[in-house]
């Protein structure tokens, strides 16, 4: 394969607009950015990271090769690229991309390994795809390997089972732990994005519907919030009795999944487990259901069942598979049941994403700046880098708060006075 594989340098000027347009909305990113220029502390640091390619990784791949790090760009999702920025960074920035979207599984996995053979001393996953080829198939890139950085909650949940069998071998650090990025991104970015992803496939009245949440996660969360802004009775459903009672007091239903389907307008799930929705749900759900996951995996709606339990499948719009089952209820799949933020929406918006990217690239620059000093094992970025990156967006924001008092500090910090 030529060093890239894009769907059509023509779309690159569109692209790059794209690109700029999104760089607005991450100051933080743009002050890191400017700082890797003069510092160049990433210099002639293989980096390859399999990200989703969007105008917001754009950024983070400029940033990262400002810095002087040698990038190679692959998609983490086969729906998620977006095919004038992957151009563009070929085109303008000389960054090497293999993406396309709607790429086949076979070019999916042919683009992660144009990843590995770049022989990476840092990767950077969103989904531990990198990582598991790595461990799996291509231990012969572990020698040179600094560590990793993981972005979503699914690739971390994987990381740490590693990490628990003994058979991470590498330090990674887990870029979801950090506050800045998991309250904003998977909350709010998720939030948002998800239901823009819902209403661009289907073009629905989300006021008045049943929406079901699959799960009480950070990112369900913000799915439930913003489904109750725009309207919609919302049931949350879960498997950790802690989370269900905070979806109740939340003010949402809180009930098992075979309940809900059988009242559910909309399904959306975001639980990073498998099966979520499944046959028996399906068999009970009403016609025009919409089913749709935001989850890092499809995985989390059974489809080889819906396949099976039907018996016509039709396409009535872009990103809709309308399964038809025997009794004639249509029950309509969103994005293929993948990621409907990034499938049918452009995934989360800039000034989130700025806050979990400036947390990838101080990640890569913590891995190499403690090189030889890490264990194998998950590490969460440490906590001033949260503060900073936290203090830098207020400041981008315009947001100015206190700052404590000789008296108070003290306060805190001695545990004689009372009451
Ligand atoms: N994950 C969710 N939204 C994203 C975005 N806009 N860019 C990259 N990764 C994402």
């Amino acid at each position: 394969m030529a060093n890239y594989d894009v769907k059509d340098l023509g779309l690159a000027e569109v692209g790059r607009q794209r690109i700029e347009w999104a760089a607005q909305e991450m100051p933080v990113l743009k002050l890191i950015r400017e700082r890797f220029e003069k510092e160049r502390p990433l210099e002639g640091l293989k980096i390859s990271a399999c990200l989703h390619v969007t105008a917001e990784t754009a950024n983070l791949a400029r940033a990262l090769a400002a810095g002087g790090a040698d990038m190679v760009l692959v998609a983490s999702n086969p729906l998620s690229t977006q095919d004038d920025v992957a151009a563009a960074l070929v085109n303008y920035d000389e960054i090497p991309v293999y993406a396309i979207k709607g790429e086949d599984n076979e070019t999916y996995y042919k683009h992660l390994k144009a990843a590995l053979d770049h022989n990476p001393q840092i990767t950077m996953d969103d989904g531990a795809d990198l990582v598991t080829g790595m461990l799996k198939e291509r231990r012969d890139l572990l020698s040179n390997l600094v560590g990793s950085t993981e972005e979503t909650t699914t690739g971390v949940i994987r990381l740490k089972a590693m990490a628990k069998d003994g058979v991470l071998s590498f330090p990674v650090v887990a870029v979801n732990d950090s506050l800045t990025k998991h309250l904003f991104d998977n909350r709010y970015g998720t939030g948002q994005s998800t239901l823009d992803g819902v209403i661009r496939a289907t073009n629905v009245l989300i006021a008045g519907k049943t929406v079901v949440v699959g799960g009480y996660g950070w990112c369900s969360k913000g799915i439930a919030m913003r489904s109750k802004g725009l309207g919609a009775d919302v049931i949350v459903t879960e498997i950790d009795p802690v989370k269900a009672l905070e979806a109740a007091m939340d003010g949402f239903r809180v009930m098992p999944m075979v309940e809900a389907a059988r009242i559910g307008d909309i399904f959306i799930t975001a639980t990073g487990d498998i099966h979520v929705l499944d046959g028996e749900d399906f068999a009970v759900m009403k016609d025009g259901a919409i089913i749709a996951n935001s989850g890092h995996f499809n995985v989390e709606i059974n489809i080889p069942d819906l396949e099976k339990a039907a018996v016509e499948k039709r396409q009535p719009r872009a990103y809709i598979d309308q399964y038809v089952m025997s009794d004639g209820r249509r029950l309509n799949l969103l994005g293929e049941g993948r990621l409907i933020n990034l499938a049918s929406a452009e995934g989360h918006p800039s000034a989130v994403m700025d806050m979990s990217f400036a947390n990838q690239a101080l990640a890569s620059e913590f891995l190499l700046r403690n090189k030889g000093k890490l264990e194998p094992k998950v590490y969460a970025l440490p906590e001033e880098v949260d503060r900073e990156i936290a203090a830098l967006k207020l400041a981008a924001m315009g947001l100015n708060i206190d700052t404590l008092t000789a008296e108070q500090e003290h306060y805190l910090n001695s545990w004689e006075e009372g009451t």
